[in-house]
């Protein structure tokens, strides 16, 4: 990198904010990249969210990221609203303008599909139906990167129907919605299963779903990350179907964001994946 006329600065604001992994990540691409700058944890409450984020410019950052429960308040602030964080309903990425107003984004669908392609650089969105399990936060993000992917068929289930019913309405004819009951039966034929709920994850139960109906090629995804090997991806693997864990979106996302705060576009490599995993087994 040529020398540089300005330090950069972006972070993450959340409440909590320490466990977030971003700080770990991002100031590891500046360090391979050697760009001057540092990506910090920023620790901000619900209702510090718009003095924090108008302040960013006066104090040179770039933009900052947005964990729970900022996503969704940050949709009130910026002044404007890119369509992937609206049709989320929330934003994960604030960017700061030349002129010191404020972009918001979401690259949580983005990192979503990009880490299925990392993982299956051969999956494609029209192979057949997927099933998706859950009608949560993360389910609206797995929806819109899976809709814009070009995935004809989305088989919606929640244990709460309501939820799918309303994400269904909002996302519109290739969504249907089926009973949580009948959620193993929704296997078959499926090209794909992606389990957005937050069953599997260390301190909840497993995911409750027989696998017996899912054909041998059909793809297995869990959002969850902790622990990396959930006991759907554990099963998925003793039958032979391929699997994609967790971590991948969360690091995929990142890249975008890093490309708005430090100007280049990093990549998802085998050492980044490392250092990342490391970091699993302390939170
Ligand atoms: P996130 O933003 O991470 O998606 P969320 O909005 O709390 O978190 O959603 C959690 C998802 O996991 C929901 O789909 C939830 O189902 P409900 O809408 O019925 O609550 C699902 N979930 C959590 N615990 C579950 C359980 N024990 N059985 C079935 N689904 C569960």
């Amino acid at each position: 990198m040529p020398h540089q006329t300005k330090y950069f600065l972006a972070g993450v604001m959340g409440h909590p904010v320490m466990h977030s992994r971003s700080p770990k990540l991002h100031n590891y691409w500046l360090a391979l990249h050697g760009i001057e700058g540092h990506y910090a944890p920023i620790e901000v409450r619900r209702e510090a969210l718009e003095r924090a984020l108008r302040a960013l410019s006066s104090l040179g950052y770039s933009g900052v990221n947005l964990t729970i429960p900022l996503k969704e308040e940050a949709l009130k602030i910026v002044d404007r609203i890119d369509p992937a964080a609206r049709q989320i309903g929330a934003i994960n990425c604030v960017v700061v303008a030349e002129d010191g107003s404020l972009d918001g984004y979401n690259y949580d669908a983005f990192g979503f599909t990009a880490s299925i392609l990392e993982a299956e650089p051969h999956w494609r969105a029209d192979a057949g139906p997927v099933v998706v399990l859950g009608a949560g936060g993360a389910s609206r993000a797995v929806l819109a990167g899976l809709i814009k992917a070009g995935v004809h068929e989305i088989r919606l289930t929640n244990r709460t129907q309501e939820r799918a019913i309303a994400l269904a309405q909002e996302f519109g004819p290739p969504v249907s919605v089926h009973d949580w009951a009948d959620r193993a039966e929704l296997l078959a034929g499926a090209a794909m299963l992606v389990n957005t709920t937050s069953m599997g994850m260390t301190g909840q139960p497993p995911l409750d779903i027989a696998l017996d109906r899912l054909e041998a090629q059909a793809l297995v995804a869990d959002i969850v990350y902790v622990p990396l090997e959930t006991d759907l991806l554990r099963r998925a693997k003793l039958r032979r179907n391929r699997t994609v864990d967790g971590l991948g979106m969360l690091l995929h996302q990142a890249r975008p964001a890093f490309r708005h705060f430090f100007g280049l576009t990093p990549e998802v490599t085998p050492a980044v994946r490392a250092l990342i995993e490391a970091t699993l087994g302390t939170t």
